[in-house]
């Protein structure tokens, strides 16, 4: 009995179970119910007293050993299963990616244009005082000017909700001397009637270069510059206009063209497109932020994010950037 069960240890030995089916049969044909085992237990049973612990001890070899036969193919099947089982060359599914909102994406694009023209960014609190929204601005008390923008108050003293991100200008002047040559986006805030084309809640940018010598010829060249830039175009037009902070004051147009029926409607059958609102800072607004209007001068240009964004995307109602429909907002995931 003991050459059967050595010679039963080298066949298994030799055996090869690579896969869950061989290891099947091969645990039947050993293990199973009429298997190899259930005859050497058997015959076990007549093997003489004084021989039972050397045979038993073999025949416990045998069974650890097969056991292990198929323990170590089960082994090998799960290594089978990660290596050729799975592709590893294959792409990974699809992550659902956020997208930038369309206010974002124009905001980022019109403040790099800037930057490559040596403009930093800086930003201002929201919850103004009348001083930098106004005053500081050139617009005396009871001036018809401060009804051109309709002011939230805040409860207490002196507390209003900037209209407008010129306040940062004034809290830049005042903080430091020149040159200073800044871009200042942030939202605004005006007690306005919410429609198609105005929100009590939008967004700015303000643009301000002072430092000696700077003339109007240096602002028609940068916004000219932005225009390119933005806009791929290249003619511009400064219409005349007014506001307190900037003497003289103009509106910045940007020439669009009048081909299709879109060029008639964005731009009101004109051709041209209102971008912005510009001018040379006044002496006054300069001296009253401690900058010697004697040595220094400056231009600076404020301009509406929704507006360019809804240009820009053929976008025909303004709220739709305040809403946050997802079905709005994912047509934007494919720009940057
Ligand atoms: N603050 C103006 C507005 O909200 C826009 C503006 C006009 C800003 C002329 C400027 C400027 O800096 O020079 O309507």
């Amino acid at each position: 009995m003991i050459e059967k069960i050595q010679q039963l240890l080298s066949e298994v030995e030799a055996q090869s179970v690579t896969n869950a089916d061989a290891a099947e049969a091969f645990r039947i044909h050993y293990l199973g119910r009429k298997g190899v085992l259930k005859d050497l237990t058997e015959e076990f049973k007549a093997v003489p007293n004084e021989m039972k612990r050397e045979v038993g001890v073999l025949l416990n070899t045998l069974k650890n050993e097969i056991q292990q036969k198929i323990e170590g193919a089960k082994g090998d099947d799960q290594a089978v299963a990660t290596s050729s089982g799975a592709d590893l060359t294959r792409p990974a599914g699809d992550l659902p990616l956020g997208s930038r909102h369309p206010i974002s994406i124009v905001r980022r694009e019109i403040l790099d244009i800037f930057s490559r023209i040596g403009f930093t960014v800086c930003e201002g609190p929201e919850v103004e005082d009348d001083w930098h929204v106004f005053s500081g601005l050139n617009f005396p008390p009871e001036h018809p000017a401060r009804d051109m923008q309709d002011t939230f108050f805040v409860e207490g003293e002196d507390r209003l909700l900037r209209t407008h991100t010129s306040s940062v200008q004034v809290r830049e002047m005042e903080r430091r001397q020149p040159p200073i040559r800044i871009v200042m986006p942030g939202r605004v805030f005006r007690n306005e009637a919410v429609s198609s084309r105005s929100h009590c809640a939008f967004h700015q940018i303000e643009g301000l270069y002072i430092d000696k010598d700077v003339s109007f010829a240096d602002l028609k060249q940068t916004l000219l510059y932005f225009a390119k830039e933005f806009f791929g175009k290249a003619e511009i037009r400064l219409r005349p206009s007014y506001f307190p902070f900037t003497e003289p004051s103009a509106e910045m147009d940007v020439y669009w063209g009048l081909e299709t029926e879109v060029d008639h409607r964005i731009t009101k059958g004109t051709g041209w497109l209102e971008v912005l609102g510009c001018g040379m800072v006044d002496p006054a607004v300069l001296e009253a932020s401690g900058i010697d209007s004697k040595v220094y001068s400056g231009f600076a240009f404020g301009m509406g994010i929704e507006r360019i964004a809804m240009q820009r995307y053929q976008i025909g109602d303004l709220r739709m950037f305040f809403e946050n429909d997802l079905r709005f907002l994912k047509q934007f995931s494919s720009v940057s």
